[in-house]
Parts: C-alpha cells; structure tokens; sequence
C-alpha cells in the first residue's frame, strides 16, 4: 500500500493522464482529477474517458470540470479533498497553435502552473510530478539525450511553456526547502491500454504521427505526407523515440514512490526507450501488425525540424527502478485496437462538436516527426 493516498490529477481526462489514473488506481492510490475540456470529451461535464477508466478499474474516480485559470474554482475543489501530492498533466501542445496564438499558451500553461502551485502551497501540499517534454532540449547536440543536455534552445512556443516551467520550478524548490518535485520529459508517447477503451481522442487539431497513420490506414485520409526523406538517417526520414503511454503510465507510479521514498527537492527524468525508430520503419511496422496499408508522399524537408531524438533513460532506470518494456509492434497492436473499437473516438464527430463547440476534423497532414 502506499504511504500517500490522494492524488490529485491536472488534466486527467486527457490521453496520458486517463492511462496514468488506471495505473494509479491499481497502484492503490484514490484520485481527484481536473480538466476544463479543451482538448478531451466533454459530456455534460463528466470526462467519458474517465468514466471508462472506472470500467477497466473498478474503481471510482473523483472528477471536477475545472479550470486550473479559475484559481477560486482550483481552491474550491482542492480545500474538499486530504490531497497528499499532485501530478500535472494539464497543458495545451499543439505546437502550430502555439505559434500562431502565443498569449494563449503562456496564459494557459504558465498561469495555469502558478495557480496550481499557489493553490499547492497554500495547503501544505508540496509533492508534484510535472509532465515535461523532450522538446525542452531543442535540436539535439548529442544523441542519446541524456538529462545533463543543455535545455531552452527552443523554437517553439508550446516548447518554451515546458522550458519556462521547468526554470520556475527550480525557483521555487531553491527559495522553499519543503517542494519535493520530479519533472519527467517524455519522449513520444504513442498506443493506447490494451483493453482498447481508451486512447488518444483529442479535441484540437492534432499533428502525432501515430493517429495520422491510423487515419490513413482506416481510409479517412487518402495518405500520409512525410517532409524529408534525405536526411542522414538509415533511410532519410526522421527518427523519434516513441514509447508506449502505459509504460509511461508506469513511470509516473515509480515517480511518486521516489518522492515517497526521499525528499528529493526536484530531479529530471527522461522517460523514453532509448530507442530511435524511423517514421518509415513506423509505418511498416503498423502496416504489418494491422495488415493495413498506408499510403505516403514524401515532401521537401520543413525548416525547424528536428532530425534525430531518443532518449538515454539510464538515469530513471538506476534511480526510480523504471523502464520501457513495451515494443514498438504493441504500441501499433494497442493503438490499433482502441481505433478499431472506437473508430469516432469517446463520442460520435456529431456528439462531440455540440459537446465542445469544436469539431475534429484536421486541416493539414504532417509530418516528419513530433515536436513534443
Ligand atoms: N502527448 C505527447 O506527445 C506529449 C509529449 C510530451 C509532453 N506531453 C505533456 O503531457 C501532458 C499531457 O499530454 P496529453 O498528450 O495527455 O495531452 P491532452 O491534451 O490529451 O491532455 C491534457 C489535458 O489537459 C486539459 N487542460 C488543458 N489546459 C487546462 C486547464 N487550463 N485547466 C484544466 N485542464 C486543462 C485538456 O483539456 C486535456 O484533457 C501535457 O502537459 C503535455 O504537454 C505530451
């Protein structure tokens, strides 16, 4: 059983928070979750993926529709509940978005994180696992990536949100001995749990790679683009280090045991594979597994890309006791099967554009890799 109990989730009806509470419900722990529904399904304010998660688990979840820019509404929800540490997944990451409307992000992911941290503070509550990203490295200048690589050389504004809180947290934990905090950079975080009732079901537009090639393979969209096809790499397309959200589930319940374990005041983790995989070797992967085809045009290089990013994830292995287990195949096998099952997501297109006033139909295709 563990030492803490409550655990209150930021951004829970989303993909990886959904994932990471059936994990956290098996784990033992009891948990509060948050989220306004700017990029997950909204039923008259219940989070339908949460609904699910209490299916595969058996175990209730404790959901409040709140928005973590509403500090009174945060304060509210936060003074009901014995809350012994806080894992923050809320944050909008379209990267285009971001570049097109910049005070959004940093009202959103900085404002919200200070609200949250005040709100923290206020109760004693001073134990956070931060959902960070490898995108807080910038282009690489070594590869594997390990955690000591320089941060901030950033292009993009979703990017710099992550960077500028990793930088806030540093000051807090500086001027405060009690902030016990672990910031995890994910990789690329991709499939679903392997029930297949719940998945990735964004609201916003989305630019992942792995849902784009299921769009593709279940005939939504004619094919897929890759943009550049000669760069140095063992077959010129991009390479990513994709890891399967359920071991990146597991990584947040080994995050929490550290905290648990050693006031730590506040350590980074890579959680990746370590693995590089290439967009083409992903596609030929998928198509193997789903016995599909996805049809793709490659495009001239984008400028900004990011060639080559994995991970070095010895640093969570030695100090957290986690790792990757899942392959690149179960990833494909587990996304597959959520999209098959629920082709229109949680909800019917229909249902979900009068739920959020927002439909989920794509403008662009793209991709070379992600930047997240
Ligand atoms: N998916 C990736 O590729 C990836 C990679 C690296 C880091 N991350 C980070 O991991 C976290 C979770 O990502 P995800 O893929 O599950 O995204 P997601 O969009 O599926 O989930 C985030 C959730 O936060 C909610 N949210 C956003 N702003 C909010 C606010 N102000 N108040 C309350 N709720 C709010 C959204 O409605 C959504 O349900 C994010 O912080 C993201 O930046 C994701």
């Amino acid at each position: 059983m563990p030492k803490w109990k409550n655990v209150f989730v930021t951004g829970g009806a989303g993909y990886i928070g959904s994932h990471c509470i059936v994990e956290l419900l098996e784990a033992g722990y009891d948990v509060i979750a948050v989220d306004n529904f700017a990029n997950s399904v909204n039923d008259n304010g219940e989070a339908i993926s949460l609904k699910k998660v209490e299916q595969i688990t058996g175990k209730p979840v404790a959901f409040y529709q709140c928005d973590l820019l509403d500090k009174p509404k945060l304060e509210e929800v936060f003074s009901k509940h014995e809350i012994d540490c806080v894992i923050h997944f809320a944050a909008i990451k379209a990267v285009g978005e971001s570049m097109q409307f910049p005070f959004m992000y940093y009202k959103n992911n900085l404002i919200g994180t200070i609200n949250l941290l005040e709100v923290m503070q206020a109760h004693g509550c001073q134990q956070l696992v931060f959902s960070s990203s490898c995108t807080v490295y910038g282009n690489p200048e070594h590869l594997p990536i390990t955690e000591t690589h320089p941060t901030g050389n950033i292009t993009n504004v979703y990017g710099r949100t992550k960077f500028f809180i990793e930088e806030m947290l540093k000051d807090v934990s500086a001027a405060d001995k009690s902030w016990n905090i672990i910031s995890l950079r994910y990789f690329n975080p991709v499939g679903a749990h392997p029930s297949g009732d719940i998945g990735e079901d964004p609201t916003k537009p989305f630019t992942n790679l792995m849902p784009y090639i299921a769009q593709v393979a279940i005939g939504n969209k004619p094919y897929l683009t890759i943009f550049g096809g000669d760069y140095e790499t063992t077959d010129g397309t991009g390479i990513r280090d994709y890891i399967h959200v359920m071991d990146l589930a597991s990584g947040h319940v080994a995050a929490l045991k550290a905290l648990q374990n050693e006031h730590l005041r506040l350590k980074v983790y890579n959680l990746g594979t370590g693995e590089g995989c290439s967009v083409l070797q992903l596609i030929k992967k998928f198509e193997e597994v789903t016995k599909t085809k996805v049809p793709y045009k490659i495009e001239d290089r984008r400028i900004g890309d990011i060639v080559s990013m994995y991970a070095n994830a010895n640093l969570a292995k030695e100090e957290l006791g986690w790792q990757a287990k899942c392959t690149v195949e179960e990833m494909c096998k587990d996304f597959w099967r959520w999209k098959i099952k629920n082709p229109n997501g949680y909800k019917t297109d229909a249902v979900k554009q009068v739920a959020n006033g927002t439909t989920h139909t794509s403008t662009s295709v793209t991709q070379n890799g992600v930047h997240k």
